[in-house]
C-alpha cells in the first residue's frame, strides 16, 4: 500500500486526477470504477480540465459506478447516476452508453446485482477503482457487518451513513434507507485501487482500516489484502 498525506483537498484532487489520467493514457480502453460522495468532486473537476486541455481522452473508456440509492431513478437529482452525469460525464468525452451505474429501481435487486457483476466480468474486470470511505469504514455502500459480501447486492444503510449523507438532501427523512452496492468481489478484483479521504474527521477510520485488524466491522480493512492500493489523505 502507498499512503500519501497531503496538506490540502486541492492537492489531493490534483494527485488523484493525475493517477486516473495516467491509467487512461496507459490503457485508453480501460475500465474505471467510479465513486460518488463529496470526496471525488475535486478529482472529477481536475479530470474535466485535463480532458478539455486534450491531455486525456476518455472516448474508449468504460466506467462502472460503485452504488446507487434504492428507489431513485437516474433523473432524480439525489441519485448517483445524476451525480455522475452532472459532475463528470457531461464534462469529459466518455461515451454515455459506456457509463454504468447500478439501477436503484430494479424489481429484483438481487438479480440486478448478478447482472452487474456479470457486466463487470464481461468487461474484463476493473482496471482502476476509485473509492471514498465512510466514517464507519464503508466503501461503496458495504456497511459494517458480520461478513464481507462478495456480490453486488442490496443493503440497509446504517443510521450513521444516513446521518452523514443527509447533508445532500432537503431533510434527513428524504435519505433512502437502502442502496445497491458493488460487493467486495469486484472491488478486490480491481487491478488498482485508489482511495481518497479528506478532512481530519476521516483520520481515525483510515488508521483503523489500514493499520488495524482486517474485519468486516471495518469494511475498508479488506483493502489491506489488495496488492495495489494507493491512499491519498488530505488533512484539510
Ligand atoms: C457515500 C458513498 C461512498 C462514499 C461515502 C463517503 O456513502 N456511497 O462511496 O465513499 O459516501 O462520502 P464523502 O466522500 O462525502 O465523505
Amino acid at each position: 500500500m502507498t499512503f500519501i498525506t497531503v496538506k490540502t483537498y486541492e492537492e489531493l484532487s490534483r494527485k488523484a486526477a493525475n493517477l486516473i489520467a495516467a491509467q487512461v493514457v496507459m490503457k485508453p480502453d480501460c475500465v474505471l470504477g467510479l465513486a460518488t460522495g463529496s470526496s471525488p468532486l475535486g478529482t472529477y473537476a481536475n479530470l474535466a480540465k485535463l480532458c478539455e486541455a486534450g491531455d486525456v481522452d476518455f472516448s474508449a473508456v468504460t466506467s462502472v459506478n460503485l452504488d446507487e440509492y434504492v428507489g431513485l431513478t437516474g433523473d432524480n437529482e439525489q441519485s448517483y447516476r445524476y451525480f455522475m452525469d452532472h459532475n463528470l460525464f457531461a464534462h469529459i468525452n466518455i461515451r454515455p452508453e459506456a457509463t454504468y451505474v447500478p439501477s436503484g429501481v430494479s424489481a429484483d435487486p438481487v438479480e440486478e446485482g448478478r447482472q452487474y457483476d456479470a457486466l463487470i466480468e464481461s468487461l474484463g474486470g476493473i482496471d482502476l477503482q476509485l473509492l471514498g470511505i465512510g466514517l464507519d469504514g464503508h466503501i461503496g455502500f458495504n456497511e459494517p457487518d458480520d461478513c464481507f459480501t462478495k456480490e453486488t447486492h442490496p443493503v440497509e444503510l446504517d443510521e450513521s451513513t444516513i446521518e452523514a449523507n443527509a447533508r445532500f438532501f432537503a431533510s434527513r427523512d428524504e435519505v433512502p434507507r437502502q442502496a445497491v452496492t458493488m460487493g467486495m468481489g469486484a472491488i478486490m478484483g480491481a487491478r488498482k485501487v485508489l482511495l481518497i479521504a479528506n478532512g481530519a474527521a476521516k483520520k481515525d477510520i483510515l488508521e483503523k482500516a489500514f493499520y488495524g485488524p482486517i474485519t468486516p466491522q471495518v469494511p475498508a480493512s479488506i483493502l489491506q489484502l489488495h496488492p495495489d492500493v494507493t491512499v491519498i489523505f488530505s488533512e484539510n
